[in-house]
């Protein structure tokens, strides 16, 4: 298929309610999530995607119960080494804060980033701690000490170069999938989807499997985008 999207991102949602309706606790759900992020994400980058950005874990989750927070964290520490090993030529980073994070936690993102850090074959960007909010806000902050520092000038922002102080630089968004059938951003990468093309299937993210992905890009390649100028389809 040509018109392959260059970024996907996707809003890894549905994984409580995929166990809840199995009669299993919810970590069940984050389980068996990882397990296909583990096996999709390989196919995403064989059908040619360069950049993958997957929402793992929002600033607001840490409302939930402590102890499906610690289940999340746990599965951070002891098993995305499988990505890895699933993505050798990936290079992987996180997105998002570190301020609130468990030190090995913390430890183990480093480890990650480190490990895979001269990679070049796709980009897996995890947003994990993340909010679209304070990544704007944090740009803000990054730019106002380098104005007032004097190693740019105010005027040469602009909307292009203002990626560069976001985490990890991360470019636009082409197309932004949200499965379990919630249709909402829930402070996903606000600044980079200005653009994105989105997709709601209402399957539950344990269950979106490589025919499902075929679907988003099948349905993706017969958007008309327009970003603002003539239809010319
Ligand atoms: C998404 O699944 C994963 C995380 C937010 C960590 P949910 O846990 O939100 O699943 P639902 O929405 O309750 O089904
Ligand atoms: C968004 O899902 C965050 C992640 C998928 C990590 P939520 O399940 O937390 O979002 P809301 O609460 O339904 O908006
Ligand atoms: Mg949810």
């Amino acid at each position: 298929m040509d018109n392959i999207p260059n970024h996907v991102a996707i809003i890894l949602d549905g994984n409580g309610r995929w166990a809840t309706k199995r009669g299993l606790k919810r970590s069940m759900g984050h389980k068996a999530g990882f397990e296909n992020l583990v096996k999709l994400s390989k196919y995403i980058y064989k059908k040619g995607v360069k950049i993958l950005s997957v929402f793992a874990f929002s600033t607001e989750n840490f409302k939930r119960d402590k102890e499906e927070v610690d289940y999340l964290m746990d599965l951070l520490v002891k098993k995305f080494k499988e990505l890895i090993d699933n993505v050798p030529e990936v290079k992987i980073v996180f997105s998002g804060r570190k301020d609130g994070l468990r030190d090995d936690v913390v430890n183990t993102i480093k480890e990650i980033e480190d490990i895979t850090k001269n990679n070049d074959k796709g980009l897996l960007n995890i947003c994990f701690n993340y909010g679209g909010k304070s990544d704007i806000v944090d740009a803000t902050k990054n730019i106002v000490n380098d104005v007032l520092e004097g190693k740019i000038n105010i005027n040469d922002i602009n909307e292009n170069n203002y990626i560069n102080y976001l985490y990890n630089s991360i470019p636009d968004i082409d197309l932004l999938i949200r499965t379990s059938g919630e249709e909402r951003i829930s402070n996903f990468m606000l600044f980079q989807s200005a653009y994105a093309e989105m997709y709601f299937p209402s399957v539950l993210f344990p269950d979106f499997k490589n025919k499902d992905f075929d679907e988003a890009l099948t349905v993706y390649s017969n958007r008309n985008r327009r970003f603002g100028g003539n239809n010319k389809k």
